[in-house]
């Protein structure tokens, strides 16, 4: 295990695209290969949190990460993750909800993650699940993370959702002189039969991105929802899924991009 865990932030400002579905199945994928994961919620809302049976924590008072983001020299990460059978879990809180006004007025406030995570060990991948919106809790994870992984769908508006994404990458590169790298695409939730928008748009991620980046596709399945619902990824479920083998060529290629 190398000391320096690789960070990946899942993102796409676009709400509802299936970040936090991926997130956790990239966790579930990686932790299948033998990989030691920490699953990271920056959303606020804890979908994800709660998807993986964390309520409590959701809404415990503190310590936790809102508190660590308002000062991440006074708390240790490993005081703050908790064991799920399948990676750690670092919990979105409630009181996150206010923290983006907090970031606006506080010093270094897109690098508060970078400095949480900074001395974070004993993983091989520190995956971040980021909120719908490109507010500083998404620049503080794409800061913190430097590799980038995009969930989008195959609909006509995930054009300007990724071309926003990169403009605000090649903002914060100029802004901070950081490299951040836009690692893979994946299509999500691809329902077939394909009607006509969604093949344009499975051609337009091929020939915009393929050449440079891979482009994955996780097909719409229920059994994906059901998972999530009862709290862990298609791995760590007890019904089939026929998207495994997508979801652990995702995790092998991050395997080796971190190799
Ligand atoms: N492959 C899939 N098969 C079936 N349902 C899916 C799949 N991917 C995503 N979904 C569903 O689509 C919805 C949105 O997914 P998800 O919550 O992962 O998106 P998100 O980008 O994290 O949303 P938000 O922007 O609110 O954080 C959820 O109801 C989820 O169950
Ligand atoms: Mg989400």
């Amino acid at each position: 295990m190398s000391n320096k865990p690789y960070r990946l932030a899942v993102s796409n400002q676009k709400g509802g695209v299936g970040k936090s579905t991926v997130a956790l199945n990239i966790a579930g994928a990686l932790g299948e290969r033998g990989q030691n994961v920490l699953l990271v919620d920056l959303d606020p809302q804890g979908y994800l949190t709660s998807g993986v049976g964390l309520d409590d924590e959701y809404t415990t008072p503190s310590p936790n990460l809102n508190d660590a983001l308002k000062a991440p020299g006074e708390h240790a990460v490993d005081d703050l993750v908790v064991a799920h059978e399948e990676f750690d879990v670092l919990p979105a809180n409630i009181d996150m909800f206010s923290l983006e006004q907090e970031l606006v007025s506080g010093m270094r406030g897109r690098e508060r993650l970078s400095m949480l995570l900074e001395d974070v060990t004993g993983y091989d991948f520190l995956v971040v699940d980021c909120p719908p919106s490109l507010g500083l809790l998404t620049d503080n994870a794409l800061l913190a993370c430097e590799n980038v992984l995009i969930p989008a769908e195959a609909e006509d508006t995930s054009i300007r959702a990724v071309e926003l994404l990169f403009k605000q990458i090649d903002s914060l590169e100029d802004n901070f002189g950081a490299s951040i790298q836009e690692e893979a695409l994946v299509v999500s939730n691809v329902d077939y039969p394909l009607d006509g928008e969604q093949q344009g748009m499975l051609e337009w991620f091929d020939d915009t991105f393929s050449d440079r980046i891979p482009v994955f596709e996780i097909r719409s399945r229920a059994v994906i929802k059901r998972a999530f619902n009862a709290g862990h990824s298609i791995f760590g479920h007890d019904e089939e899924c026929d998207q495994a083998d997508e979801l652990l060529r995702i995790a092998d290629y991050f395997i080796e991009e971190q190799s």
